[in-house]
């Protein structure tokens, strides 16, 4: 017995000596040591051995089952720390090359164009407001003075839904939303796009953004609209751009102007951007027209008010030198990409 016993121990450690995975000394173990393994299979004869030669047949087995318990714990240990090295070894990352950069998004020109005019026009005091894109034909056209008959109403011009129900033609018609929720003095500014039935080339498009801005109040006159225009005109365009109030006529101003200011390229002397005359023309404004007051419960013997309407579209151009108007809303980015923050 004690021969058959040293030789499964030799069996066993030649056998554990060639394994290379965790599973496989596990299948070592059930073979050995497991309840049907080979030692369990020979102490099953211990009955037949003589009284002296059991102890100590006991003793050796025991010592066997210890010894074998043990290689296997360190053999587990010792593929453990290998299997590690092997993983630290492949996984190592060299953290001195260089990363992959991503790319960062850009504002859209038109975007900074609105961001700085907001801005410009907070600091002078001026609040906010908005109004929906889907307006009513009253708002867009009646309540603004607009003679029944202008042709900017004409379905050749203007996108309606149905008789009463239109796309904004400008955004003039958040004029007369602030005005009927709002007590004066009323300094306001709003931004939005805007649609008309255009043909589409370098300076048309049919959807386009405009900026509206009012002011009312008592004693309000027009020299406090050219002092806020002039102002405007320099913290957008530079301190020695010029602007000229040229009479112009709106239904909804009396009187009415518009105004120009020095071209960007040429500063004046005449080029192909301003068609040769050095001015441009960027805004029109005037003296809110009494009958507009009144349409929204203002009371015109007591306050006065001047309003104004630019195309953001058209001063972002100018600004970038953008020659296009449909350059702002193909997406290309090629294009869009020039605009670094
Ligand atoms: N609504 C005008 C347009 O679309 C622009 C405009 C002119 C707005 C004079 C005004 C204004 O508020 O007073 O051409």
């Amino acid at each position: 017995m004690k021969e058959k016993l040293l030789e499964i121990r030799g069996a066993f450690f030649s056998a554990l000596e060639e394994v290379l995975t965790p599973q496989e000394v596990e299948k070592l173990r059930i073979e050995y040591l497991g309840k049907s393994g080979a030692l369990r299979e020979i102490l099953k004869q211990m009955g037949s051995l003589s009284k002296e030669e059991r102890p100590r047949m006991g003793e050796l087995a025991n010592e066997m089952r210890d010894s074998m318990s043990q290689a296997i714990a360190d053999k587990l240990g010792e593929l453990e720390l290998r299997l590690l090295d092997r993983k630290v070894e492949e996984e190592k990352i060299d953290i001195t090359l260089p990363g992959e950069s991503q790319p960062m998004g850009r504002v859209h020109p038109t975007t900074k164009t609105i961001r700085e005019l907001i801005d410009v026009f907070i600091r002078m005091g001026f609040v906010l407001e908005e109004g929906p894109e889907v307006e009513s034909v009253y708002n867009n056209f009646d309540a603004l003075n607009s003679p029944k008959d202008h042709p900017s109403r004409g379905l050749s011009d203007t996108f309606y839904f149905d008789p009463s129900t239109l796309l904004r033609t400008h955004t003039s018609p958040v004029q007369i939303r602030t005005m009927k929720k709002m007590e004066p003095p009323i300094r306001m500014i709003s931004v939005g796009r805007c649609f008309r039935n255009d043909e589409i080339d370098a300076t048309h498009s049919p959807m386009f953004y405009q900026m509206e801005g009012l002011v009312v109040g008592e004693g309000i006159s027009m020299a406090d609209l050219k002092g806020t225009l002039e102002e405007f005109v320099r913290q957008l365009f530079g301190e020695d751009t010029k602007s000229v109030f040229r009479p112009h006529n709106f239904p909804f101003t009396e009187p009415s102007a518009e105004v120009d200011i020095t071209c960007f390229k040429c500063h004046g002397e005449g080029c192909r951007f301003c068609g040769g005359v050095g001015f441009i023309e960027i805004l029109g404004c005037g003296m809110v027209h009494p009958k507009v007051l009144e349409e929204c419960g203002i009371d015109s013997e007591k306050y006065t008010g001047f309003a104004f309407g630019m195309g953001l579209d058209r001063i972002t151009m100018m600004r970038y030198e953008i020659d296009d108007i449909r350059y702002l809303y193909d997406n290309d980015k090629r294009f869009l990409d020039q605009f670094r923050r």
